[in-house]
């Protein structure tokens, strides 16, 4: 089943898995590249951390067929007139293109699209590596598939001379409409800069997109009232344009953490009224929690109990997090914890000047148990131990201000 306008948590290869075929009018993939780096960010609030992994064991061939089998659900999903967008860049666009040819069909595709942008870079032994790779394919290009180039026009460059640079003779009335952009969009003609530099767009999100890259590839490959997907959707930048534009959207992201920023960014900045109740798959079972990566589980952990995740990077010595009230938080995605992680934590409240916190696990074991009891006793510290199980049936601490 397809919901509309929701955001689906999941791997999107099973979430897609439960999608009609040829139901959807535009795709936009924006996947993890083949980066090798394990992102860690301080998100725009200044305290939640997130975390983007990007990382391939087993190579770029590993990586290549678990995007083929994503590609094809993709494929599937579109309609026969329908268009698809993969976002790459270096590390992997070569493999990628191949795919496409694959799954797609070599004469379906339309454009290897480069964004070209400028940034700091301290490379010295080659030239800094400032463009990222749009392939663009439809699923059938005798299918009269859908493209207004009248939408996407931009203004023709002034030559030095007064005349216009690419009209050719006879087609002035074409000066005002603008010219049809190239395969090349560059951050200052097209008004595309990376994230990192759009203070009125930046959430913190690491690969965040700039909005205007996506108008342009909506506005091109869709109509309005159309479907627009993103399997990838990270913090939501195309779901959002997508609504601002007045197509229907569905947007899918295996993170818990990108889910609930996209569900805010459609509240905050749209006024669209999903909630984070509509987020189709969040965890909400112990078993789910298990298999959560560990920064979101942390992540998970903090929200529910209204807290804020430790800003530091590798945890505030020992503290993964803050309460509302003060109280430092311990988060262990394991079960029977035992003497030794309580002993630890009463470390890490000492050297953070406190004499409360808590510690939450699956489970504990009778080691942590005594110790706290002991630590109550002897050294007047008062550390709560919680369940994963406690928390999902709502007995969450109530905040009292220290
Ligand atoms: C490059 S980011 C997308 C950024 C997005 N275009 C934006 O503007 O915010 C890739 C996203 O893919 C998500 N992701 C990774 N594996 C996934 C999977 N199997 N299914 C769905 N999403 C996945 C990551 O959590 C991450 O948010």
């Amino acid at each position: 089943m397809l919901r509309e306008n929701v955001v689906y948590c999941g791997d999107c290869k099973s979430v897609l898995a439960g999608f009609p075929e040829k139901s959807v009018d535009l795709i936009y993939a924006d996947p993890p590249f083949f980066s090798n780096r394990h992102y860690e960010v301080v998100w725009g609030d200044g305290y939640e951390l997130r975390a983007f992994e990007d990382r391939w064991k087993g190579g770029i061939e590993n990586y290549t067929a678990w995007m083929e089998d994503r590609i094809r659900e993709c494929h599937r999903v579109l309609k026969e007139t329908g268009s698809f967008y993969l976002h790459c860049d270096f590390h992997a666009n070569a493999h990628l293109r191949i795919s496409l040819d694959r799954v797609f069909g070599k004469g379906n595709f339309r454009n290897e699209i480069i964004w070209c942008y400028t940034g700091p870079s301290n490379t010295k032994r080659y030239f800094p590596r400032k463009t990222d790779t749009i392939f663009f394919y439809v699923k059938n290009r005798d299918a009269n598939y859908f493209f207004d180039v009248e939408k996407i026009r931009v203004p023709y460059k002034k030559l030095e001379t007064g005349k216009t640079s690419g009209i050719f003779k006879g087609e002035a009335t074409l000066s005002e409409k603008g010219k049809i952009p190239e395969n090349w969009w560059e951050e200052k003609r097209d008004g595309m800069s990376p994230v990192g530099r759009l203070k009125r767009e930046r959430l913190g999100y690491p690969t965040q997109k700039p909005e205007a890259l996506l108008e342009r590839i909506i506005k091109a490959s869709s109509n309005e009232g159309d479907l627009v997907l993103d399997p990838f959707c990270g913090c939501g930048t195309s779901i959002a344009v997508a609504h601002r534009l007045g197509r229907r959207w569905v947007g899918i992201d295996v993170s818990p953490t990108a889910c609930k920023v996209m569900v805010r960014r459609m509240r905050r900045s749209l006024g669209v009224s999903v909630g984070e109740s509509e987020i189709i798959g969040l965890p909400r079972t112990v078993e789910e929690l298990k298999t959560m990566k560990p920064f979101e589980f942390q992540n998970w952990v903090c929200e529910q109990l209204n807290g804020q995740v430790s800003s530091k990077k590798s945890g505030d010595f020992g503290i993964d997090g803050w309460l509302i009230d003060g109280r430092p938080l311990q988060v262990k995605q394991s079960e029977n914890v035992g003497r030794n992680v309580v002993d630890n934590f009463e470390t890490a409240l000492r050297r953070a000047g406190r004499n409360r916190g808590v510690v939450v696990a699956f489970s504990f074991g009778k080691g942590a148990n005594e110790e706290t009891a002991r630590a109550r006793l002897q050294d007047g510290l008062e550390i709560e131990l919680k369940t994963v199980e406690e928390i999902l049936r709502g007995e969450n601490y109530s905040p009292e201000v220290a």
